[in-house]
This record gives structure tokens, C-alpha cells and sequence, in this order.
């Protein structure tokens, strides 16, 4: 009788397993969700050009002060423009030479990436999509229903952030300082030294945009995916 209901258990606990992992991110999700191009662009600019032209593209950067008197936002201007400046440099578009020529470091898919980018910069929820994709997606998932890859390794499981009833303040905090510091499970890292108050902003905007209304179905239409 004992060895029965064990059985049953065992068969019950394997059941519910399987169908938790079926839910789970299959890789290729993941590799097709991080292969668009505005996210593959986001982290183009973080590497390259974020250290001149800011977070944002807004030009408020460290480098800034290197630079008086150069304007070093983007403005919104067609693609040939700004393939040409990132191919040749600030000499070939007829301003300022301290914009490096990239044609030699960038491969044309980075180049074309980085560009999509800057077609969607100036959107807090777009720049925050880069920062979750980066960062977050392995637990949380690329929907943020808390069904990433790693998301079975933990107990309690990752956040279904989509559904959070948390307010945008415990978000941050959270974030900042990671799940023990709220008396939650310390598997949700800290993140204040990892990013930006700039990052963290687009962050939250980006959590904001993709919350799931209590009652409705899900809708994958807010985030149009370029
Ligand atoms: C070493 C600093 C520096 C780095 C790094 C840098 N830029 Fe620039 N960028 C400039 C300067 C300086 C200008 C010219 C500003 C002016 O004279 O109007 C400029 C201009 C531009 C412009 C034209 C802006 C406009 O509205 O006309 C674009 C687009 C641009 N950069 C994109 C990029 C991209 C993309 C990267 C990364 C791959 C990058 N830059 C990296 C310094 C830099
Ligand atoms: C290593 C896995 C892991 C990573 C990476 C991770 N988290 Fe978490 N996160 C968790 C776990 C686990 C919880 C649930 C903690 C609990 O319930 O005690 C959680 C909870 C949260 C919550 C609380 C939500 C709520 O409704 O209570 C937020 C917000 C959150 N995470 C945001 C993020 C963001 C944003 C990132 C990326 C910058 C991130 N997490 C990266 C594991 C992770």
C-alpha cells in the first residue's frame, strides 16, 4: 500500500515536472528573440558608443566634457545618413572628425544592427527591452512570464514579472538590491552595480509596457518585435 501511493507521488511529481518544462523557453525562442536586430544593435552601441554619445543617444555621456562645444546627441535622420557617418566617420558626413570610422571594426551585419537601433533609441520602453533581454531573460523569460531557461533550478521559481502585482518603487528596490534584501529568495541577483540609473529607468519602463492586464489575455502586440 506504502510502496502504491509512492509510486503514484513519483508518477504525479514527473508529470508536473515534464509539463513545467515544457513551458520552459525552448532555445530557439531564445536565440530568435535575441536575434533581432534592435536588440543585437543595443548591445552594438553599449559597447561602442555609449561612452560618447550616452546612454540614450542624448549625448550626455562621460565624454562629453572631451568634447566642448560638440553636440554629441543623435538626432532622428534617415538610414543612409547614418550608415554612411558609421561606415566613414564624422569627415565623410562633414561633421566633427572625432566620430571615428567604424567600417574597419564593425562587420556589416553589426553596422545594419546598430542602425535599427538608432530607428528606436529615443523609446525608453525599446532601450529597456535591450537591458531585460540582456540581463534577465535566462530566469524571467523572453515573454517574462518567469518560464526562462534556467527558470526550474530555482524554488521559489523566478517572478512571472508579466502578472507582477508589485508596484513600480518595489520593482526598483528589488532590482537594486536583489531578493534577500526584500526577504525574498536571494537567487534574484542585485543589480544596482551592474547598471545604470539611466538602464534601471528604461528597466522599469520596459516592465511597465509589457504588464499583462489581470483579466485579459496576454498581448504579444505591445512589444512589435523588429
Ligand atoms: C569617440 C567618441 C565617439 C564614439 C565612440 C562614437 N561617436 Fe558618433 N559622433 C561623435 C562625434 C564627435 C560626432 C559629431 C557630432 C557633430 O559634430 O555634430 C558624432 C556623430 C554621430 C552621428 C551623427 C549624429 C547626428 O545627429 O548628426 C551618428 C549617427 C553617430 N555619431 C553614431 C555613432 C554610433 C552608432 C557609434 C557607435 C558605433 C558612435 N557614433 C560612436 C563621437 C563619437
Ligand atoms: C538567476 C535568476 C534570476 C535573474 C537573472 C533575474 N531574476 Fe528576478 N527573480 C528571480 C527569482 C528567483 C525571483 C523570485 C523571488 C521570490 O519569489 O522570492 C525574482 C523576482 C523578481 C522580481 C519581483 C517581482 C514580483 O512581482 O514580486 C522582479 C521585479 C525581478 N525579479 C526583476 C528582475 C529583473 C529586471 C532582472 C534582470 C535585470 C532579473 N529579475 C533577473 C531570479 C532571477
Amino acid at each position: 500500500m506504502r510502496r502504491r501511493t509512492s509510486t503514484i507521488a513519483t508518477g504525479l511529481a514527473l508529470l508536473l515536472l515534464s509539463a513545467v518544462s515544457m513551458a520552459v523557453d525552448s532555445r530557439e525562442v531564445v536565440d530568435q528573440d535575441v536575434a533581432k536586430p534592435t536588440i543585437r544593435g543595443g548591445i552594438v552601441f553599449k559597447n561602442y558608443c555609449t561612452l560618447c554619445h550616452g546612454q540614450r543617444g542624448d549625448g550626455m555621456s562621460r565624454a562629453a566634457q572631451l568634447y566642448q562645444g560638440v553636440n554629441l546627441a543623435i538626432k532622428p535622420r534617415t538610414n543612409e545618413y547614418y550608415e554612411k557617418i558609421i561606415r566613414g566617420g564624422g569627415q565623410v558626413a562633414g561633421v566633427s572628425p572625432y566620430m571615428p570610422p567604424w567600417q574597419d571594426e564593425l562587420s556589416e551585419e553589426q553596422v545594419h544592427d546598430v542602425v535599427t537601433y538608432l530607428t528606436v533609441l529615443s523609446d525608453s520602453v525599446r532601450r529597456g527591452e535591450v537591458v531585460y533581454k540582456t540581463n534577465c531573460v535566462l530566469c524571467h523569460g523572453v515573454k517574462a512570464d518567469g518560464k526562462g531557461r534556467a527558470s526550474v533550478l530555482f524554488n521559489p521559481p523566478p517572478a512571472d514579472l508579466a502578472h507582477s502585482d508589485k508596484d513600480e518603487q518595489y520593482k526598483e528596490s528589488i532590482i537594486r538590491h536583489g531578493g534577500a534584501s526584500m526577504g525574498r529568495s536571494g537567487s534574484m541577483p542585485a543589480w544596482g552595480e551592474r547598471l545604470s540609473d539611466a538602464e534601471m529607468k528604461d528597466l522599469l519602463a520596459y516592465l511597465q509596457k509589457i504588464l499583462v492586464a489581470p483579466s485579459g489575455p496576454p498581448d504579444d502586440s505591445k512589444i512589435n518585435g523588429k
